[in-house]
């Protein structure tokens, strides 16, 4: 099948209680182990490139290895997303491009500048059959000039106006996650009274998490067993995501994790084997960590097995 956009995905998520994840791609052997997961355990999968995916691999190519996975996968649903698309130019690029889903990232923005910048993605995305993310609210530890009641965290009383006046497909909100690998000093601990007022104000509508890598530790150990040293690095607990997962969040993003699962294989992998030097041999069991990592996360985290 050709690509898809998120819609039914969404639709049949927040119904069935489970989450559709997000991987960020920047290569081949990440998309190849995403999408080996993805057949092996019937999930749909959203496909999503950065800007700095972008720049570091360069659109075409990024293009062609996922229309390849589209051809190799057969009857698995896959949806091509921006991820933090931060202006209406790189958003308009893409549906240009044939992305079937773009983000629009304005949340460091005023929030009527943030509803100006994605009503207006919003009209040019919808008209050529691409639906779009928006956020609202900030990720901890950036933008934390941003002061309200609700700190960096989204505002509850603001999400109705919002969807409303933009006509987003979809909101990320801020509920106490944040990028990378180093998510918390203490305890984790995520805001799910604010996700339950949010659904409660948009009935049906899919909620979008950010910053959702839950940082094995397993894969920490091995980094700073062969010569890194991540110390401390912690990520969001996997029953958190679960709940998440059953409550209003429809799309779970990960990132850091595909990162470790290569970084930690191909460390491990040079330190043993000192004397290879064919990337073809790191790049293989690295590219089978990322198939185990996403594999265990569609079955244990997001629940989107058996779901196409
Ligand atoms: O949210 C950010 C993603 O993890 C992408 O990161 O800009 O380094 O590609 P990147
Ligand atoms: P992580 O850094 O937790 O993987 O988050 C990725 C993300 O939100 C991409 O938009
Ligand atoms: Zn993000």
């Amino acid at each position: 099948m050709p690509l898809v956009t998120s819609k039914e995905m969404f639709a049949k998520a927040y119904k069935g209680g489970y989450a559709i994840g997000a991987f960020n791609v920047n290569n081949m052997e990440q998309i190849q182990g995403i999408v080996q997961a993805g057949k092996e355990t019937r999930s749909p999968l959203i496909l999503q490139i950065s800007m700095g995916a972008r720049k570091y691999a360069n659109i075409v190519y990024l293009k062609k290895l996922i229309e390849a996975a589209v051809i190799d996968s057969q009857d698995l649903p896959i949806c091509m997303h921006l991820d933090h698309g931060d202006s209406y130019e790189i958003c308009k690029q893409c549906v240009d491009d044939g992305f079937t889903s773009v983000m629009i990232d304005a949340s460091a923005l005023p929030f009527n500048e943030n509803i100006a910048v994605s009503k207006k993605v919003v009209e040019y995305a919808h008209a050529r059959g691409v639906v779009v993310e928006a956020e609202l609210g900030t990720l901890s530890g950036v933008e934390e000039h941003v002061v309200n009641e609700y700190g960096h965290y989204t505002n509850p009383s603001e999400v109705e106006e919002f969807v409303n006046k933009t006509g987003v497909d979809s909101l990320a909100i801020a509920i106490g996650t944040s990028h990378g690998a180093f998510k918390f000093k203490g305890a984790a601990e995520l805001r799910f009274d604010i996700l339950k007022e949010v659904s409660e104000k948009l009935p049906d509508f899919p909620i979008v998490l950010h910053g959702a890598s839950s940082v094995p530790q397993e894969f920490i150990a091995e980094i700073n067993r062969y010569g890194g040293n991540m110390q401390g690095a912690q990520g969001v607990p996997e029953e958190m995501l679960r709940k998440a997962a059953k409550m209003a969040v429809c799309k779970i993003n990960i990132d850091s994790d595909i990162r470790l699962a290569i970084t930690a294989s191909i460390r491990k992998y040079l330190a043993e084997n000192p004397s290879r030097f064919d990337p073809r041999d790191y790049l293989k069991p690295a590219r089978q960590a990322v198939a185990d990592m996403v594999k265990h996360k569609i079955l244990n985290v997001l629940g989107s097995n058996d779901k196409i």
